[in-house]
């Protein structure tokens, strides 16, 4: 896979060349390009601080890169079963938060805002748009190399609809523990940024709306995901509870916010 993107020659964004693939019985191990990029954290954090205009800029590249990377056309890719209609998303949306407030791990509170909020959101087709997806874009899979991008760890690539980047790689910054000092909505003005590179400037504002319910249902997701792992170590689960905690923390404020 990682070769059959290089050969596409992509302007934007370069994945780490693949070497070998060293194989042990039931294990594999890949061995491939050490790549010394700069790591987005820094450049959130320079954004934090500075509200630097260089960050914006940069995501804005990023929402580019990805849109190249999305239009790629590889072979054999899974397909996925996300929800590909607004009406679909939203169902999913009501399902996956009932089924949390029955197992008590959202209160009947935030059930009830986030039903309302999903009721009178609006949400574009534009985002079911099916793409080559990432698959797991959370912030850290990606470096910054002089003006192209590096993705990490593509494992999890398939077709599908092109929101379930958008709203990872977005829920996965709000999120993180490393900027649990700050509003999670304080990204938004970057995340603004990085849609409208995305969309080559045509974000109008049912996109930004669009994609916040999108990022309800990864977290959603996320947290239905976590709850189902079993036999897993102490540490892993204090690390899973600390991830549920932030991810209804995210939840919150997004159906509380103004657009
Ligand atoms: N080829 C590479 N060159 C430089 N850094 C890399 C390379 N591959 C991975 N990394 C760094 O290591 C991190 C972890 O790699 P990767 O995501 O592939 O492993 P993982 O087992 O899925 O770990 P995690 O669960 O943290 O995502 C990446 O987020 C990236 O920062
Ligand atoms: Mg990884």
């Amino acid at each position: 896979m990682l070769k059959e993107i290089t050969y596409k020659n992509p302007l934007t964004f370069v994945v780490p060349k693949p070497y070998i693939v060293v194989n042990k019985r039931a294990e594999a191990c890949l061995l491939m390009e050490y790549v010394n990029g700069h790591r987005f954290d820094s450049i959130f954090l320079h954004y934090l601080i500075n509200e630097s205009h260089k960050s914006k800029d940069i995501l804005n590249s990023f929402g580019v890169a990805l849109g190249e990377f999305h239009s790629l056309t590889l072979e054999n890719l899974p397909q996925s079963s996300f929800p590909l209609t607004p009406s679909q998303l939203k169902k999913e949306v009501i399902l996956l938060s009932e089924n949390l407030e029955q197992k008590e791990i959202i209160n009947k509170n935030l059930l009830h805002r986030i039903l309302d909020f999903t009721e009178t959101a609006q949400v574009s087709d534009k985002i079911f748009v099916t793409v080559t997806l990432h698959g797991e874009l959370y912030f850290t899979h990606v470096f910054v190399l002089s003006d192209k991008f590096v993705l990490f760890d593509l494992h999890n690539i398939l077709r599908g609809p092109s929101y379930f980047d958008l709203a990872m790689f977005a829920l996965s910054i709000r999120v993180s523990l490393a900027f649990s000092a700050f509003s999670t909505r304080k990204f938004d003005p970057l995340l603004c940024s990085f849609l409208m590179g995305y969309y080559k400037n045509h974000c109008e504002k049912k996109i930004f709306e669009s994609i916040k319910v999108a990022e309800i249902y990864v977290a959603l997701r996320e947290i239905m995901s976590l709850c189902y792992l079993k036999k897993i170590p102490l540490i892993v689960r204090l690390q899973n509870a600390l991830k549920i905690q932030r991810l209804r923390h995210v939840i919150d404020q997004s159906v509380k916010a103004d657009i």
